[in-house]
């Protein structure tokens, strides 16, 4: 029989690009309330919201997002800056971001808005930099702050966004962290320390990291009955941590992860491992699990792990941590969020044409999602629950659910949440850990950049909370009640990644190579001899005098008839993909995401130059004096030569041999001396999907 812990993890995989609409029906009925439990949350979270309104009066950070909301220009405006500019080396590269990025935004209808300074000096170095870098009218005031400006614009970013990071982070270094959380506002928290650093590039970077979690580990271990602990990022720990590398990163990274969680136990400190990016999601797994095999660390309970309820797999991800605690005699610490990288993913997955999204796309899916599995961990033999929300209702839900017990905890961030949680851990003998980030400014960006779009989403609580045209009945409505509404489906604005331009166009179709299995897959069609139609190329004149005379029948063509070939042809290119990849990786050395994207590209080139020919090559009627008709028409120049570079053998190559096709013009097309074999391959498949033999004519050969 399969040991439970291999069932209950096969069950995680078939979930990662689910239908929402399924995926959710379980978890409905698992969260939905009673209507005498319903009355004890509404009651139980108005209380806890007259004890947040309370809180909130000095939350500047929110006053700022409050004032620059992530759906207008200018709050977008600020995100990306804030995303790029703690990374900008060099001051003069800076001063080009900040034009690039407040360019044109619309910042004089904020100034004075806000009753907070700190708000309105932000703006105003915002303000400054729309003046000096934007509005040509104003020239006595660009020249103004131009003499004394950009530097002063700079420092005023820097200083908003140092600002803003300061709120999020607990402390410099681990030391200074521990002593903060002794200070009278966190009386009666714990804390888990997270050393900031996140997704490292180089092994240096790596080893930095590593000896940042000790050095954590053991400052906390040092006074063990204060009940702290460590929170650890894998991608910190490794520069490699991704599929393609996972026979080298996965176990190096579990032997990093024993040798803290050894540091850890023998300390007596917990070790919670966060959750990450949804392609990392089953390597974790294996690290996790090796760690909680390792026989060093029988009997020890300290072992954690988050999981976010976001995800479609986050049900079957509890079983599976409460099967391996129980395999492995020990209750594993788990950890339940939301989710830090939603945007993220959704994003990751349009770029990179996936068949579906591996999270929830309404926000009330996700919050039926964690009830559901709060449930569950409420219920769990080897699991104990630890439920990081700062959302009001979430918490009130699990109050009702849990009852008398106290044998779990609450948990938020630094910076988040203040006055949640002080009146049930200080009155009601409830637990709270404050997650605690702790570095310095050069490792903050990620953090601080997930933290922004959390308070400043609409959809997030904590923002709804400090709008005041959003009523107590909305953000105390049943999330249940929501996704039945809609019927569990997937919110309407965001599409699958095949649809995201129709319909103008479908997208080229993508494939999962963060999917260890897809990858094999792949890597195996790669290697394969594939070689494009020997003979199909022609000597130039012949090439050249064929294309001529081939022009007349060819531009007569009508532009829907020349579109409906290169759509036929995408198709066909995405058909024969495994083969065009083998060749661009052969041939030309692509690595296998490198040759996917050139036949993406490829793919997308032929749709949409057959998209923008049907809209914009249609005959125009101008307007004439009566009794006279003008019509203006386009067409074609003649024969062009289209000559591609070898680093974008296909994508290249048929972006300029289609756009000239499908405005009537015939081609004499020449690959790069490097790169004749996949040209060679397009061509057959152009000549497949109906392209006229005269009107496209292949030469290949030397410089
Ligand atoms: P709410 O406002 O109720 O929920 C906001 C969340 O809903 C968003 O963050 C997102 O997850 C989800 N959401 C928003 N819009 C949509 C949509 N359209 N469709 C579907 N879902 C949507 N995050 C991690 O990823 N990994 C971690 O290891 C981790 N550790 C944490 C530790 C602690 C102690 C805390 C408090 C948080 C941690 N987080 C982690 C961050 C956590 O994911 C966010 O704080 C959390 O999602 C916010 O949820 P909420 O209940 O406070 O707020
Ligand atoms: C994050 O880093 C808190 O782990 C969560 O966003």
């Amino acid at each position: 029989m399969a040991n439970p812990v291999d069932s209950a993890r096969a069950s995680i995989r078939p979930l990662f690009r689910a239908p929402e609409p399924e995926t959710l029906a379980p978890l409905v009925a698992a969260a939905q309330l009673q209507a005498e439990e319903r009355q004890g949350v509404i009651h139980q979270a108005r209380g806890l919201l007259g004890e947040l309104r309370a809180a909130q009066t000095d939350g500047w950070v929110n006053q700022f997002l409050q004032e620059y909301r992530l759906g207008t220009e200018e709050g977008t405006a600020l995100l990306s800056l804030a995303e790029a500019f703690l990374r900008v080396p060099d001051a003069d590269t800076a001063d080009l971001l900040i034009a690039d990025k407040l360019g044109d935004a619309n910042w004089r209808s904020h100034k004075g808005q806000s009753a907070s300074l700190l708000v309105n000096s932000a703006t105003w170095g915002l303000v400054l930099g729309k003046a000096m870098v934007g509005d040509e009218s104003r020239g006595v005031l660009r020249k103004l702050v131009s003499r004394a400006g950009e530097p002063f614009v700079r420092q005023a970013v820097g200083a908003a966004m140092r600002l803003m990071g300061q709120v999020f982070v607990m402390g410099r270094t681990i030391d200074e962290a521990i002593k903060r959380m002794d200070a009278s506002e966190n009386k009666g928290f714990t804390a888990s320390f997270d050393m900031l650093g996140e997704a490292a590039r180089t092994r240096a970077d790596a080893e930095r990291y590593f000896e940042a979690y000790q050095g954590a580990i053991a400052a906390v271990g040092a006074n063990p009955a204060r009940g702290h602990s460590v929170s650890v990022k894998l991608s910190a720990l490794h520069p490699r941590y991704e599929t393609a590398k996972a026979a080298t990163c996965v176990p190096e990274l579990s032997a990093m992860l024993v040798d803290l969680a050894r540091q850890a136990a023998s300390l007596n400190v917990q070790l919670t491992v966060d959750a990450e990016e949804a392609a990392r999601l089953e390597m974790s797994l294996d690290i996790i699990e090796a760690a909680a095999r390792d026989p060093r660390l029988n009997g020890w309970d300290g072992l954690g792990m988050a999981v976010q309820a976001y995800s479609k797999r986050a049900r079957p991800v509890l079983a599976w941590a409460d099967a391996l605690g129980s395999d492995t005699g020990r209750i594993m610490q788990v950890r339940l969020v939301k989710g830090a990288y939603w945007d993220s993913e959704i994003k990751w997955a349009q770029e990179r044409g996936l068949s579906d999204y591996p999270l929830f796309t309404r926000k009330p899916s996700t919050d039926v999602s964690y009830l559901a599995c709060a449930k569950d961990m409420l219920r769990a033999a080897h699991i104990r629950p630890a439920f990081a929300t700062h959302n009001a209702l979430t918490v009130a839900t699990i109050v009702e659910w849990a009852g008398h017990t106290r044998d779990f905890e609450f948990q938020r961030l630094h910076g988040m949440g203040q006055g949640l949680f002080e009146k049930l851990v200080q009155a009601e003998g409830y637990h709270c850990r404050i997650y605690a980030p702790v570095g310095g400014h050069r490792d903050l960006l990620a953090y601080l950049v997930r933290r922004l779009l959390e308070n400043g989403a609409n959809s997030s609580f904590v923002h709804q909370l400090a709008d005041e045209e959003v009523s107590e009945e909305e953000l105390l409505a049943d999330p249940v009640d929501k996704v039945m509404e809609a019927g569990g489906t997937r919110h309407p604005s965001i599409r699958l990644p095949s649809d995201l331009f129709m319909p103008e166009r479908r997208n080229s179709e993508g494939l999962d190579l963060e999917d260890a299995a897809v990858l094999t897959d792949v890597a195996r069609a790669v290697s394969l001899k594939s070689v494009g139609s020997a003979g199909i190329d022609v000597d130039v004149s012949t090439a050249i005098t064929t294309a001529q005379s081939a022009y007349a029948e060819w531009s007569a063509i009508p532009v829907d008839t020349r579109a409906a070939c290169l759509n036929r042809l995408a198709d066909l290119l995405e058909a024969h993909r495994p083969q065009l990849m083998a060749i661009a990786v052969q041939e030309a050395k692509k690595t296998i995401p490198d040759a996917l994207s050139e036949v993406r590209e490829a793919v997308d080139f032929c749709r949409y130059y057959a998209a923008r020919a049907r809209e914009d090559l249609l005959p125009v009627e101008l307007p004439g004096p009566t009794g006279e008709r003008n019509v203006l028409r386009h067409e074609g120049r003649g024969v062009w030569a289209a000559i591609a570079p070898w680093n974008f053998p296909l994508a290249i190559f048929l972006g300029q041999v289609a756009a000239a096709l499908v405005t009537g013009n015939t081609v004499v097309a020449k690959p790069a001396p490097q790169t004749p074999e996949i040209a060679r391959y397009a061509v057959a498949l152009a000549y497949e999907a109906g392209i006229h033999k005269g009107a496209l004519q292949l030469v290949t050969g030397g410089g």
